[in-house]
């Protein structure tokens, strides 16, 4: 076994992915390696999510594998990093004693000199939140490849009334341009062709007076034939600018994940969401109209506290008026330490589900619906490589995030841009047939064709 070798195993959202990546780019400055086995590893290390119950239970099965693996092994460290390490520092060191380390976001810095404290044989903690840290100089480990997370903004200050993330990620802070735009330049001499820029908000992007808008415009100007997504747009600050960046830019792609939660204005305030559905709609039009054929994805909370079942239907017809090209769904789920945890969590479990069923099914309805009207269509599509069912059919994705599946063909390549037109479609997959190679350097990238 390797002296300093650590696994790291990732929950939770993309921002938790770039942290990760963040982990692995400072422990390898100190000298450890990396592995992708957790036995061949003397650190184990979590990164972990609060967002949900579920989340957070599912991390406490994983580190009751790692309890046995410790027992095989007295002399492994296991730790605890991002959204939990924040919440249960003492549940998991003091009451569980199931882990050695406990680190949240903000303290990676402090990660090698916290894991010898733990070799040492004493607990590893550390979880200030900073107001200022931003890992700006730090260079993350990424393997190669063709599309890349870049954090561009930490914590957030909305204080929805369901969420954690305000308290366990601290307050809202924006990395410098310049240092985002070289790290796509670092990445564009790499060979990445896609890069998303992550926050919580990102519309609230702030950096020596440029904005998000400011942001997007240079991150797309470092190289045409890379792609640049971003999430998540909060429905509140989505600017103008912001959609007129995204329609002059030719590689920005024309896909906003905007998440309205809840269909019912009595809800949305409830949850200081701070718009309403009017806004919302508002919006949407607006955005159609400045960026044709642009789409959008939403997130949406089922069974709030004090929803009724006309509450519910509000939501379902928002669905049916947007329609959206997906969604990420949920059962509300409270949480300690939030304002809407001193709430009664009045909607019982059963309907919860029955309505998050309802929502569920209802947004396949409308994909479906969504991807007919492709049929025929000819789609540019970024080639990921072979597709995961069959090795005789290549995937790739198109500018508005869908999976496209097409015949195998020696010729064409992982990385390449290529015209694909569209025979059949699922609610989550467009097939077609190969039409021609797309020249990055005067194509709309990012535009359905
Ligand atoms: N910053 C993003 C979302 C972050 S969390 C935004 O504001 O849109 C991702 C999604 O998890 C949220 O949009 C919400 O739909 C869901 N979520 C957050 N807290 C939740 C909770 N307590 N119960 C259920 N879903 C929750
Ligand atoms: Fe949570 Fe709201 Fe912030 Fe999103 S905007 S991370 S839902 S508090
Ligand atoms: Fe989870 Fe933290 Fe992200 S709570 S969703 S990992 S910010």
């Amino acid at each position: 076994m390797n002296k300093n070798s650590v696994y790291i195993e990732t929950y939770g959202c993309q921002m938790n992915v770039a942290d990760s990546e963040l982990v692995m780019g400072i422990l390898k400055n100190y000298g450890y390696e990396i592995t992708s086995d957790a036995n061949k590893a003397n650190v184990v290390l979590l990164n972990t999510c609060s967002i949900r119950d579920n989340a957070e239970q599912r991390i406490y099965g994983r580190l009751g594998n790692f309890k046995t693996l410790k027992g095989q092994n007295p002399d492994l460290i296991v730790g605890v990093l991002g959204c939990m390490a924040e919440r249960l520092r003492k549940d998991l060191i003091e009451e569980k004693k199931i882990v050695d380390l406990v680190v949240g976001p903000d303290e990676y810095r402090r990660l090698p000199e916290l894991i010898d404290v733990a070799f040492n044989g004493e607990k590893g903690i550390g979880v200030k939140l900073s107001r200022t840290e931003t890992y700006d100089d730090i260079i993350p480990y990424r393997e190669d490849g063709l599309q890349a997370w870049i954090s561009v903004m930490r914590g957030c200050d909305k204080f929805c009334s369901f969420c954690v993330v305000p308290f366990t990620r601290g307050r809202e802070r924006s990395r410098a341009l310049n240092s985002v735009v070289n790290e796509i330049m670092l990445l564009s001499q790499r060979g990445f062709r896609e890069i998303t820029l992550l926050g919580q908000n990102v519309n609230s992007y702030l950096d020596n007076g440029n904005d998000f808008a400011d942001l997007l415009a240079a991150s797309a100007a470092v190289d045409r034939k890379m792609r640049i997504r971003f999430t998540t747009s909060h429905p509140q600050d989505l600017s103008d600018k912001l959609l007129y960046t995204i329609a002059e830019h030719q590689n920005i792609c024309n896909y906003i994940h905007l998440p309205v939660q809840s269909g019912s204005n009595r809800i949305l305030e409830l949850m200081n969401r701070t718009y309403s559905i009017e806004h919302y709609l508002g919006l949407i039009d607006k955005a159609r109209k400045i960026i044709p054929g642009v789409s959008f994805s939403t997130d949406i909370i089922s069974g709030f506290p004090t929803e009724s079942y006309e509450d519910h239907v509000m939501t379902l017809d928002v669905m049916r008026q947007v329609k959206y090209d997906g969604a990420y769904m949920f059962k509300y789920s409270p949480r300690e330490g939030t304002k809407s945890f001193k709430m009664d969590n009045d909607v019982p479990e059963d309907i919860k589900s029955k309505r998050l069923q309802e929502i569920i099914e209802l947004q396949r309805q409308i994909s479906f619906e969504v991807n007919q009207a492709i049929l025929n269509k000819e789609e540019i599509v970024l080639v990921e490589g072979l597709s995961r069912k069959s090795e005789q059919f290549l995937a790739g994705r198109t500018g508005t995030n869908k999976v496209v599946i097409f015949p195998f063909d020696e010729n064409i390549k992982e990385g390449s841009d290529v015209k694909v037109k569209i025979n059949r479609a699922t609610s989550a997959t467009l097939f077609g047939d190969f039409q021609e190679f797309v020249d990055p350097d005067n194509e709309t990238l990012a535009l359905t064709a």
